[in-house]
């Protein structure tokens, strides 16, 4: 069958930074369907050549070394593009007769991309069902929706509500691009295709776990969109919730859409709900302290730009093992990591053992940019007594295999050309981890929440962060990783 993937917001930075490059690199895979058309939809005045133009170079710029003028020349014979408003329904109608007449008789599998700005989503759901463009009675059509996915529960609601009066559950898509990196996918491998992880994987094991997704860079450009959103909205309701219900998830009993999505549900319903105190004494707030100076933002902006979270999971596996969760803009480098804090071993009999708890085991998660695994143990130092010191066993992908590791969203893309939903995230599932973060951003934005700590760009965060961490007897583990 025949595929069609109509972009709306073509003319903005996601389609030529992420979606085209991704597409055309499918292509050079000869991964694709055969016969994927893409057509562009944006109010900006191209023609087909114009567009492919335009887009050969952004596509050159990001794809690099492995971009591939013939090749990108073969591609682009199945790119168009059409000059439409999403606020009028005749574009609509007319991007509807311009497919039927790409497509022919057969006609193709369609999937609509919102790349729009978010507040646009409703009203383009909305003219593709007036038009009758999201029917399925030919064939099939999957809408894909870009993050974020409403501002707060309320109207994360309200848009499932919208996209469900025109499609079906199974035919969306709503993407956390988080879940289209190997590594995260790989922490599913990790947990369930090995058989020693997980009689460990619990609370008689486990101290706590860590979630750091840190970033060098700073808002820079990007204040219109960061001042109203912040850390919580930014990081946290998407990514770092993925990485903590992949990390809890008890094992699903298939491989599919539906059974993983189930156990990645029950995490967040088992997720402690914080109460207003609890804001003070469970979550860390900072800001770069340069953040004021970037351009477009307020100088008395209060717009976190770093947060902690302590969560609880009350269920049989986890009780008592905290979540730690933390990400910031401007640290010391780009990591993301999930870090498995083993309990000390219950009795040290060596005198040169452990001189805290955080020099017991531990197994380090490194999403990225450093892809790989390490697990952390003590051994003894030779030749000086029975002195021990915490080493590592280190698995990293880029040893192991050749080969760059893809962008996430080629395998999203793909995913949703097969109609496999596994890495999507559900309509329930995008609600229950608003209804966790609701309760900490509105502590965040009332009278009496936790102080906003300035921070020096290049480090960990706000200092308070480590003391909160040494109150709970703990360490965040502050490694930037080698990259080879
Ligand atoms: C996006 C956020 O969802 O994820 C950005 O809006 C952030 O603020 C980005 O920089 C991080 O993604 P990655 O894949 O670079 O870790």
């Amino acid at each position: 069958m025949a595929h069609t993937i109509l972009i709306f917001g073509a003319s903005g930075d996601l389609t030529s930074r992420k979606l085209i490059p991704a597409l055309y690199e499918l292509h050079r895979k000869k991964r694709l369907p055969p016969q994927t058309r893409i057509v562009g939809f944006s109010r900006t005045d191209f023609t087909h050549e114009a567009w492919r133009e335009k887009l050969a170079g952004t596509t050159a710029h990001f794809v690099g070394k492995d971009f591939d003028a013939p090749m990108w020349r073969e591609f682009a014979q199945s790119i168009y593009y059409h000059t439409g408003d999403i606020d009028r329904s005749e574009d609509f109608q007319s991007v509807g007769r311009f497919l039927d007449g790409l497509e022919g008789d057969a006609g193709a599998l369609r999937v609509y991309y919102m790349s729009t700005a978010p507040r646009c989503y409703g009203p383009a759901i909305a003219q593709l069902g007036a038009a009758g463009l999201a029917g399925e009675t030919n064939n099939p059509r999957r809408l894909v929706i870009e993050k974020p996915f409403g501002t707060d529960l309320a109207t994360a609601q309200e848009l499932n509500r919208k996209v469900h009066e025109v499609f079906a559950e199974h035919q969306i898509y709503r993407i956390d691009h988080y879940l289209g990196k190997e590594t995260v996918q790989n922490v599913l491998v990790l947990r369930f295709a090995n058989s020693i992880f997980e009689p460990i994987w619990n609370r008689n094991y486990i101290e706590h776990v860590q979630i750091t997704a840190a970033e060098d860079l700073t808002v820079g450009h990007r204040s219109a969109y960061y001042e109203g959103v912040g850390i919580l909205r930014d990081m946290f309701q998407n990514h770092l919730l993925q990485l903590m219900t992949f990390t809890a998830m008890e094992p699903p009993a298939r491989f599919d859409a539906n059974a993983i999505r189930d156990e990645k549900v029950k995490v967040l319903r088992s997720v402690r709900i914080m109460k207003p105190d609890e804001v003070h004494t469970d979550t860390i707030r900072g800001q770069y302290r340069k953040y004021r100076d970037e351009p477009g933002v307020p100088a008395e902006s209060e717009t976190a730009t770093f947060g902690a979270i302590k969560l609880h999971v009350d269920n049989w596996r986890w009780q008592g093992v905290p979540f730690l969760l933390r990400s910031g803009k401007a640290m010391s480098c780009r990591t993301t990591q999930i870090v498995i804090q083993f309990r000390p071993a219950p009795h040290m009999m060596f005198e040169g053992g452990p001189r805290s708890a955080f020099e017991s085991n531990r197994l380090v998660i490194q999403v990225q940019p450093a892809e790989g695994i390490q697990l952390h143990f003590q051994t003894k130092v030779p030749d000086a007594g029975m002195k021990l010191r915490l080493t590592d066993l280190s698995f990293n992908f880029r040893d192991r295999f050749t080969g760059s590791m893809p962008d996430s969203y080629q395998r999203l893309l793909l995913d949703v050309l097969h109609g496999d939903a596994s890495l999507f995230s559900r309509a329930d599932e995008v609600e229950l981890a608003w209804m966790i973060v609701d309760p900490i951003q509105h502590g965040w934005e009332h009278p009496g929440r936790p102080p906003l700590e300035l921070y020096e760009a290049g480090g960990w965060g706000p200092p308070n962060s480590a003391e909160w961490m040494c109150r709970q007897n703990r360490e965040w583990f502050d490694v930037c990783p080698v990259l080879a």
